[in-house]
């Protein structure tokens, strides 16, 4: 397979982001959204994380969308506007092949250059071993873990908190 080419999303390329991010909600726990959102509403996510100048990129492989990747305000409080909340998905097609790595990496160089500090992940469950696996590999510390926070598919997930100073 060939190296994923990293770039900054387009609203053209939300119809593809969308399929993804649909994906996930309907058939793991690594978000704790139930209903996958639509088009339109990722189209406002995206006008969202760009008007607060952070990274909202995309990786494409073999001439395709396969994975994305963002940063958005950790939380929206004031005192936090250093500190953001990374969030990556692939294709499940395409999982393995090194796209959630060339994703976080650049996200994390991106949001550093634009001023941010630090870099938190809330991850979907305990048992989410390729999305801790992953943030390992990129510095991030486990900070902290919220017991039983989320209830889906008929039972409860933990968030894991992890950090990495940018
Ligand atoms: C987590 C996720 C983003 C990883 O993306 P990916 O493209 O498959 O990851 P990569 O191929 O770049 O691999 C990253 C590392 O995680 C490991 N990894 C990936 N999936 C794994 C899994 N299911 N179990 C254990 N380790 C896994 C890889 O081996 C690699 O580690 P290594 O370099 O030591 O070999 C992807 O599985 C995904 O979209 N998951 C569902 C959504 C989700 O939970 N997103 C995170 C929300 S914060």
């Amino acid at each position: 397979m060939t190296k994923p080419f990293v770039r900054p999303a387009t609203i053209d390329d939300m119809a593809q982001v969308q399929a993804i991010y649909a994906h996930h909600v309907m058939n793991g726990s690594g978000s704790f959204e139930i209903e996958p959102p639509d088009l339109a509403e990722m189209q406002r996510r995206l006008a969202e994380v760009q008007k607060r100048n952070l990274p909202f990129l995309v990786a494409e492989t073999e001439g395709r969308v396969a994975g994305y990747a963002y940063a958005n305000l950790y939380r929206t409080r004031e005192a936090y506007r250093f500190t953001c909340e990374d969030s990556v998905y692939i294709d499940p097609a395409c999982h393995k092949r090194g796209l959630g790595h060339a994703l976080l990496e650049a996200l994390i160089v991106d949001a550093g250059a634009r001023g941010f500090k630090q870099m938190v992940a809330v991850i979907g469950g305990s048992d989410n071993s390729g999305s801790i696996r992953l943030h390992e590999k990129h510095g991030f510390a486990r900070v902290g873990l919220l017991p039983k926070v989320g209830f889906k598919f008929d039972r409860w997930h933990d968030s894991v908190l992890m950090q990495k100073s940018l």
